[in-house]
């Protein structure tokens, strides 16, 4: 016998129990979304491999080294979509939405794909919800998204969540500070861990997340980026903090924010959850300014978050697993029996009702049992006559009928 095939490292099956939670985040996802006037966009699962070079940033690890790349066949480079923000960038131009009253209010949810080392809470295929407003860089959109994540997430029953928020001010700020902190981590270099070291000229603001104890103990001295912003990058932090405050939203002001993504201006918000381990980023985002420049479009604001819909299942409370509906189980009990049983669950599916039919070959007493443990609340035991034996399980009372009045019995109910 040949080995039995698996799925791919990082990839998982969702399972039916599963599925139908996830069925009630995304349903939760377009109330709480849709609400404020966010419209559900899908853009294909993959794209120009460009399109993710110039958006999210050749120096990230996303495109450095977690990409599945490859040629469409025609000769062009193509990837499976490791994130949604340049895509729906890329969208609201393609698709003329500069015409519309701004900002565009666009929501997204599926999968996304990242070579990622696998690992509880961290796949290769995940699930991503996420929510993006382009063409304004009002504060007070800063502020609607952070407090749409964070009702999504309560909505969900994703308990002990904190909100980390700081701002990356302008690009002009960001690089002066880039030149001020390689400066000041080329002063440290011995101190430094070697992996920090290597990066300072490619991405200094990762020093921030070292876990290296020579590394920590330089950066509590280095200059935070918050403490450079621009006279108006702070007032609009101020204005987002303003309305967190006012809507009683806790947070803290994390001034080493560091976000695996390039394209972030201004605002940058990550949400985590106690309740997941060391992937405990649940969802995050912020405000990126420049993107719509970096794919070649006009100068447009956009802010946004996505959340892994796999971590919020995990830090949530899983609610209790409703069953499907069986109000009839159609029984055999002889095998012949088969295309007269098998018409009786069809009826009654097209009348709206929860039908199952045996399909397994089992004998009339483990078919009872089978309905029993299904929850049926009747059985219709076809047999080699006209008449039915149709049995209401919870109170064990049986009558014949015929056939074509079981499904109306049912749907008359309780009692027979
Ligand atoms: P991100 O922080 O890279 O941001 O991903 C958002 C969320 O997706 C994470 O917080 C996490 O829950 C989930 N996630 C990411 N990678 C994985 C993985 N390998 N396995 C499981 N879950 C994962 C973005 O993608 C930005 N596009 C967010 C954004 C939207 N910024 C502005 N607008």
């Amino acid at each position: 016998m040949s080995q039995r095939l698996q799925a791919p490292r990082g990839t998982f099956d969702v399972l039916p129990e599963d599925a139908a939670r996830r069925d009630v985040l995304a349903a939760t996802a377009r109330t709480t979304l849709g609400r404020a006037g966010y419209g559900r966009v899908d853009t294909p699962v993959f794209e120009a491999t460009e399109l993710f070079a110039r958006g999210v940033g050749e120096a990230t690890d996303i495109v450095q080294k977690e990409m599945f790349t490859f040629d469409d066949g025609g000769g062009r480079s193509v990837t499976l979509r490791p994130e949604g923000t340049a895509p729906v960038t890329r969208a609201y131009f393609e698709n003329g939405m500069t015409r519309l009253p701004q900002p565009v209010r666009l929501w997204y949810l599926g999968p996304f794909f990242r070579r990622e080392r696998a690992q509880a809470g961290r796949f290769r295929q995940f699930t991503q919800v996420g929510a993006e407003a382009i063409g304004s860089d009002d504060p007070t959109l800063d502020a609607e998204l952070i407090l749409l994540l964070a009702d999504l997430l309560d909505a969900v029953g994703v308990r002990q969540v904190s909100l980390r928020i700081g701002s990356l001010g302008s690009a002009t700020t960001r690089a002066e500070y880039r030149e001020e902190l390689k400066r000041f981590l080329r002063a440290h270099e011995a101190e430094l861990s070697e992996e920090v070291r290597a990066r300072i000229d490619l991405n200094p603001l990762r020093a921030f997340d070292a876990d290296h104890p020579g590394t920590r103990r330089v950066m509590t001295a280095a200059p935070t980026l918050l403490d450079r912003l621009a006279p108006e990058d702070r007032a609009h932090f101020d204005e987002v903090l303003a309305r967190l405050d006012d809507a009683g939203q806790p947070y803290e002001i994390d001034t080493a924010l560091v976000r695996g993504l390039d394209y972030y201006t201004r605002t940058l918000f990550e949400f985590t959850s106690d309740r997941l381990g060391a992937q405990s980023a649940v969802g995050g985002g912020g405000r990126y300014d420049g993107l719509a420049e970096q794919l070649g479009g006009p100068h447009t604001p956009g802010v946004g978050w996505a959340a892994g819909i796999e971590r919020m299942l995990l830090a949530a409370e899983p609610p209790a697993p409703a069953p499907p509906v069986v109000d009839l189980f159609v029984a055999l009990a002889q095998p012949e029996a088969g295309r007269a049983g098998f018409r009786i669950a069809q009826e009654a599916r097209r009348a709206g009702l929860g039908a199952q039919v045996e399909a397994a070959g089992r004998s009339l007493k483990g078919q009872l049992k089978h309905a029993d443990r299904l929850g049926a609340r009747y059985v219709a035991i076809v047999g080699d006559t006209a008449e039915i034996g149709l049995k209401e399980m919870e109170s064990g009372e049986q009558r014949d009928v015929s056939a074509d009045t079981v499904v109306a019995a049912v749907l008359r109910g309780p009692r027979l």
